[in-house]
This record gives C-alpha cells, structure tokens and sequence, in this order.
C-alpha cells in the first residue's frame, strides 16, 4: 500500500547526455517498478546518509514537519503552534521552512497547524530527507546518491507547485531555496541576443528579482506573485507576468541555463551548447529534465506600468441589475482584453459566484509604458460598450504609473487548501464571434455553481507571441 501514495515522484530523464555507466549502475535490488521506500530492507543506513552528508559539506537535514509542535508528543508546544496559525503573516517562516509546500492538501494534511488536531502528527507526503543546496555540488551529490540507492527525488524551490510536485513521501528532497546568487551583466552576447543580462540562482524569488531590478535600473521579466520563483518551476512552465505581452514568457528570457542531469553532470544548455535540454527546460515542465542550477536571462531598459480596474457586481447595491447583464459586461471585458494585449498590456481577472445566482467580477488591466490619461482614453471604447448593455462605469479608476522594477517584499505565504485547474484559451477563440461565445459560455459554465460548491474562476490575459518574446528567428534557437 505505502507504494500507492498519490504524490508525485520524479524520476529525472536526461536527453542527449545519459552516461552508459550510470545507468548500469542502477541497482537491482528492488523492483524496478517501486522506489526504495522508509523501512524497505535496501532503504540506506545511518552511516550511508552519514556519508552522503560528509560528502555535501554537511548540508543534509532531516527536518520535522513545522506543525509537529500542534500534537501531543515530545515537540507540543502551544505557543509555537499559535505563532503557526496567527503569527507567521508578515514573516518567511513556512517559505524558508525546508518542507512546506503551500498547496498542503498535496502533501496529504498530515500534519497542519491547528489548534484541535485529530490523530498525529505523521509525515505523509514530506520527504524523508532534505539537502540544503548552497551549490551545485550539493544538487550533484543529492542526485548521484538517489539513483544510486533508487529512492525518489523531489525538487523544492519555494513549493508554490499548484499540484504538489515539490515534495513526495518517502523521497530525498534538493531544496534549491538557497541558491540566491543575483548578478546584473550590462553586457552579453549569445547567437542573436545581444544586450542586458542577469544570471540568477534557482533559489531567487520573484521579489528578489525586482530588487535587483531597481538597483540596476533594469527590467527582468517575473512573477507577479512576490514568493514564486525567478527560475525554478516558473521559468520551465512558462511564466507570465504583467509585462508578458511585451516581452515574452518567462520561458522565453532564458539565455543561458546551468543544470545538473540525471547522471549527475552538470551542464550548460543554451542555443549552442545542449540544445535539446536548453529547449526542453524552456517549458518542458518543472523537475521534468534535470535541476536548474542558475540561469542567464535577458534584461532591459526599465519601464513604467500602471493598471487600471473594473468590477462589476450583481445586486441591489452593485454596479449590474441582473445575471444576464452581468455575463455581458463580463464578455464585453474579455472580449476588449484583445486590445489590451496587443497595446503590450495585461489582464489579471476574477469571477467570485456568490449567493442566490449573483456574482462579481474584478478584474485589472495592466499597461506598460502608458500614461494614466493615454490609459483612460484607451478603455474609454470598454466603458462606451458596457453603457450600451446597461451598466455605468462611473469613476473609472487609473492607477499612477510606477516603475516595474519597484523593491518589493516576500513575506506571508503560508500553506492553503486551493486546487488548481487550468486551460489555455487560445486567441482563435477571440477572433471569432461564434467561437467567442461558445468561450464565454464554457466560462459561465465553469462559474455556475460555485458559490454551493465554494470554488470561483480566475483568469489572466497575456499575449506572448514569439514576436514579443525576440523569437522571429527560429533557426538557431530550435533543435
Ligand atoms: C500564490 C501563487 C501565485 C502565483 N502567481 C503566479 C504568477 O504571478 N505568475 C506565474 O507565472 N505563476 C504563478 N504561480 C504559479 C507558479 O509559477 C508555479 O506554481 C511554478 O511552478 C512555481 O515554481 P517554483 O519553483 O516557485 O515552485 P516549486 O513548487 O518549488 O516548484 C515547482 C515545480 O518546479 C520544479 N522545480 C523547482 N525548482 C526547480 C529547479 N531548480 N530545477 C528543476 N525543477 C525545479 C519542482 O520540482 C516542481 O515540479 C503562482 C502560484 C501560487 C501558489
Ligand atoms: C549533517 O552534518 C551536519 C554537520 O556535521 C550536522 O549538523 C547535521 O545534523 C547532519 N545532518 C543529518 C541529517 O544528520
Ligand atoms: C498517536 O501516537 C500515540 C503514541 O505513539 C499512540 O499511542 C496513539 O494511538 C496515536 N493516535 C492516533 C489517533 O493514531
Ligand atoms: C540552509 O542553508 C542556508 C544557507 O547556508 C542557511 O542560512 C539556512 O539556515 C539553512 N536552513 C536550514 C533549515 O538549515
Ligand atoms: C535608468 O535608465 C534610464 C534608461 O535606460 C535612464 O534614462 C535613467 O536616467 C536611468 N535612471 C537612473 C536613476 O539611473
Ligand atoms: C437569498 O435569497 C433568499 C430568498 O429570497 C433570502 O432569504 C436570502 O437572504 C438571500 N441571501 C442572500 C445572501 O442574499
Ligand atoms: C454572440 O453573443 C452576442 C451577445 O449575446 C450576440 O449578440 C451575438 O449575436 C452572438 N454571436 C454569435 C455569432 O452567436
């Protein structure tokens, strides 16, 4: 049964590189279907992670779940355990914690903070051990220790994966949260690239990036969200960002990647060197290829933004009388959005399904390098249109530009129970009224029922066309 968890494990394919050896290596001992799991006879001992950890410069944990100190037995501390539930807001506790993964009903809820918990504080989904990465030495000595025991990897970075893919029961686990190098580079060259760089650690956030970005007066495309990574698994699922629609995905940045393989090397990719890694990384899926070590990414001048919002909300006090007008105004938006995205800009939505068939809708509009006055005129059209079905926009409201590479913060995520399912909407869909609103109906659809059944819809609007993303020359860049 313990072999059945429903975590994900990973299990690091390399592409051109996979050293013969290494692969005979393997050992074959247990099943080739099953990794070695906590009490199986092959599970190594004491004194072999005693000398994985010799060998990585005593960087190996073997952390407690944090919310142990919520349960009876020997780490129950009441004050600690209050602090988790009400004290952690404005600090990085559960980001600089070794095992958390903020989508914890992935991890199994085996052992969340809470003041009444039913049973005990078990492991579940956390990995067994953790290595602390400060080098890519580390990551090599985690990865040749793995394949070699056959025991499941896991890679964390800062565990915002929607779908829990940093962390797996029973697994060693290479935390990549400490490799925060931050380098600004006014200059390189690579193929077509020429210009501004930065190389970054895999452990740099997106808050992180931003700061870097002002002390340089530069712009480096990130996550909105402060505590998503710079790299990590936002660069390797894509990422998107306000200024997407500007200058691509966060795929589309990377330049050059540093990674450590499945055999253990570790390897440049970029658009000479490991080309079909350099490719596969750029959206292949985070932990899918290898473990990102640090990557050079473009940089650019810097760029003012400002964002202009609109809600809209069904009821006798709201902005809409009724259901049908409400899904009008919200298609009248999305629809519109088109122009927002071919202005550069970016839209970030919400629609909230609340009580007896009434809704809200919020949404933000973001611009790059637009005036609050050219902002205003720009969604006059959207306001005109809105009139039309019955709905005022009385004081539309235009934020004040501020640089994009503004210092931001990276304090107060903590684990929460959200499932995640998403589409990719392609912009077919907008160029075609049938299409469009078979698109608006498939939303509604997907909106309806959710104030019973407690879920909402979010969507964010981008345009990364290889055009914005520098990518109009294929030839060098695609194996
Ligand atoms: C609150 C919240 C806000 C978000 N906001 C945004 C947003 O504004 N824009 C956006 O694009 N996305 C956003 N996301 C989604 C986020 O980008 C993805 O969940 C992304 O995969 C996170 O990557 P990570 O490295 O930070 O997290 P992790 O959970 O640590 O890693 C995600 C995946 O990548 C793998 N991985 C991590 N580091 C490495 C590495 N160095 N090498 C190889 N594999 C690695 C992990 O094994 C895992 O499979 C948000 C998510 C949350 C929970
Ligand atoms: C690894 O070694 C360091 C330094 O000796 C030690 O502090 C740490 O507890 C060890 N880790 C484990 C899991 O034993
Ligand atoms: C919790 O652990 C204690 C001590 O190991 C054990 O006696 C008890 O049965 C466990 N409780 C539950 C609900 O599993
Ligand atoms: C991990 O390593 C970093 C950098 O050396 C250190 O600051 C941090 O305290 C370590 N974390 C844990 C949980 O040991
Ligand atoms: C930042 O860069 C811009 C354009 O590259 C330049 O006009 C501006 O003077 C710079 N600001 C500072 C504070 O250096
Ligand atoms: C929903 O409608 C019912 C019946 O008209 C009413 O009693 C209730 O107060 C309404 N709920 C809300 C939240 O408006
Ligand atoms: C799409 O929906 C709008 C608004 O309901 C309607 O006016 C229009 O006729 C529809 N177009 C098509 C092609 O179905």
């Amino acid at each position: 049964m313990r072999r059945r968890h429903h975590f994900i494990f990973l299990y690091l394919t390399s592409l051109a590189y996979r050293v013969t050896s290494a692969v005979n290596s393997l050992p074959t001992r247990a099943d080739p279907e099953c990794k070695v799991f906590p009490g199986d006879a092959a599970w190594p001992s004491e004194s072999d992670w005693a000398r994985l950890n010799a060998s990585i410069d005593g960087v190996l944990l073997k952390p407690k779940p944090a919310a142990s100190a919520c349960y009876p037995g020997p780490d129950y501390n009441q004050a600690q355990c209050q602090f988790l539930i009400s004290g952690t807001s404005s600090t990085r506790f559960w980001l600089d914690d070794p095992l958390t993964e903020l989508a914890q009903w992935t991890q199994g809820s085996s052992c969340v903070a809470t003041l009444t918990p039913a049973g005990n504080c078990t492991r579940g989904g956390f990995p067994e051990y953790v290595v602390n990465a400060t080098s890519a030495k580390h990551v090599q000595g985690a990865v040749n220790f793995a394949r070699d025991n056959n025991i499941r990897l896991v890679i964390k970075n800062t565990g915002h994966d929607f779908g829990g893919r940093s962390v797996g029961a029973g697994s060693l686990s290479v935390w990549t949260h400490w490799l925060k190098h931050t380098e600004f580079i006014p200059s390189y060259t690579i193929g077509e690239y020429s210009g501004m760089a930065v190389r970054i650690g895999s452990g740099v956030e997106a808050w992180e990036v931003s700061n870097l970005m002002a002390a340089n007066n530069i712009t480096v495309v990130a996550a909105g969200c402060n505590t998503v990574g710079g790299t990590g698994g936002w660069l390797s699922t894509g990422g998107h960002s306000t200024v997407t629609s500007t200058f691509g995905l966060g795929a589309d940045q990377a330049l050059s990647l540093e990674v450590v393989t499945a055999d253990g090397n570790l390897v440049t990719a970029d658009p000479f060197t490991n080309q079909d890694l350099f490719w596969a990384m750029r959206g292949g899926g985070g932990s899918t290829y290898g473990i990102l070590i640090s990557a050079i990414m473009k940089a650019y001048p810097p760029i003012s933004i400002l964002s202009s919002s609109l809600s809209l909300t069904v009821s006798s006090t709201g902005n809409v009388r009724d259901v049908e007008t409400f899904w009008q105004g919200v298609a009248a938006y999305y629809r519109f959005a088109a122009n927002v995205l071919d202005a550069g800009g970016y839209g970030f939505s919400y629609i909230y399904p609340m009580a007896n068939n009434t809704y809200r809708f919020t949404t933000s509009s973001s611009f790059p390098g637009m005036a609050p006055t050219a902002a205003r005129n720009f969604m006059q059209p959207l306001y005109d249109t809105l009139g039309r079905v019955g709905i005022s926009i009385a004081n539309p409201t235009i934020g004040s530009a501020r640089p994009y590479g503004s210092p931001r913060g990276g304090t107060g995520d903590r684990p929460v129970n959200t499932r995640y399912r998403s589409r990719l909407l392609p912009r077919e869909n907008w160029e075609d009224d049938n299409l469009f609103n078979q698109t608006m109906k498939a939303i509604r659809t997907a909106a309806e029922g959710g104030f019973e059944n407690n879920f909402y819809f979010h969507g964010t609007l981008a345009s990364p066309t290889e055009e914005v993303a520098g990518r109009s020359k294929r030839s060098t860049e695609t194996p």
